[in-house]
């Protein structure tokens, strides 16, 4: 496995790689949900490239950039095991250099639910996605399920703008008490852990109610929140029932075949996120 920090000596190596290239963009902190977007690329792609990058662009003041999670040295171990061909671990003026002024923005759905809540997101998600695929030119890039609005964005863009590239989707990696898998979630201490799965309960139950014939949003919704509401430490941000292929709200499962449940919460302080698929 090559270690590259510039997008100079990056290229310089690819351009000598026969085959196709399968990329997993991270912002690092690895675990299992990202061991698994590893997995897939590996069994995919004859070259394997991942990337870590904090992107600072996707932050908006008042969140935790300088406190994300970082371990460098563990993650490089981790993307070692999973046989990760090159890694690209860039210097922030790499990516964004002095003069960088160009951006890359959806002002449509990307200004819902996380975007309303989470200023300018997108846009640094949007661009620094927009970079990285510019710069290793994969055949594959790699997107987890967990992180819905952010995959629905992203394919949203490599069709807009005629990217050539294939997205693919992994399903979301779970602890064992269900709570996604998540960078964030060492912030949660041991007991606030275990109340977390509690998330993700929640929406099991509006599943199986659900395919147990229940089809009424509003019924769906409000038992969705009464499991929640009364948790110490519980605020939610949205509880949305969409159309998966529009991101957007919707009423009655009349309109569509399949909906998506996007939840966004403040439990103790962290920010969660999660879904289920009604189908
Ligand atoms: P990060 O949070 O490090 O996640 C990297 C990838 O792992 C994303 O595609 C995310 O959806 C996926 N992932 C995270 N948790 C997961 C889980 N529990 N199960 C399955 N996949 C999971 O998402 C980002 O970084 C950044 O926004 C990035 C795309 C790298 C752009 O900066």
């Amino acid at each position: 496995m090559e270690i590259l920090r510039s997008i100079k000596e990056l290229k310089s190596k690819l351009i000598l790689t026969d085959g196709s290239i399968g990329l997993v963009p991270t912002m690092g902190s690895l675990h299992k949900g990202h061991l698994s977007l590893l997995d897939y690329a590996r069994k995919e792609n004859e070259i394997l490239v991942a990337s870590l990058f904090v992107n600072p662009k996707q932050f908006s003041p008042q969140e935790d950039f300088q406190n994300y999670p970082r371990d460098v040295q563990k993650d490089i171990s981790i993307f070692s095991d999973s046989s990760v061909d090159f890694v690209f671990i860039p210097d922030e003026d790499q990516i964004y250099p002095k003069n960088f002024s160009t951006y890359i923005n959806n002002h449509f759905e990307g200004e819902t639910f996380e975007g309303e809540f989470r200023d300018s997101h997108f846009e640094g998600v949007l661009t620094v996605v927009a970079k990285l695929i510019n710069i290793v030119n994969p055949k594959r890039i790699y997107f987890g399920e967990k992180d819905a609005q952010q995959l629905f964005l992203v394919k949203k863009m490599v069709s807009d703008l005629n990217f050539d590239v294939i997205i693919r989707s992994v399903e979301t990696i779970r602890e064992s008490n269900g709570l996604a898998c998540s960078s964030r979630n060492s912030y949660l201490s041991r007991e606030d852990f275990i109340g977390a799965g509690n998330i993700y309960k929640s929406l099991l139950k509006v599943s199986t109610s659900w395919k147990e014939g229940e089809n009424n949003f509003s019924i769906l919704k409000k038992s969705f929140l009464k499991n929640l509401e009364n948790m110490d430490g519980m605020v939610i941000q949205y509880a949305e029932i969409l159309d998966p292929n529009t991101f957007k709200s919707i009423d009655s499962i009349n309109e569509i075949k399949e909906a998506i449940f996007i939840v966004a919460v403040i439990f103790k302080g962290i920010r969660l996120i999660d879904n289920i698929t009604l189908d």
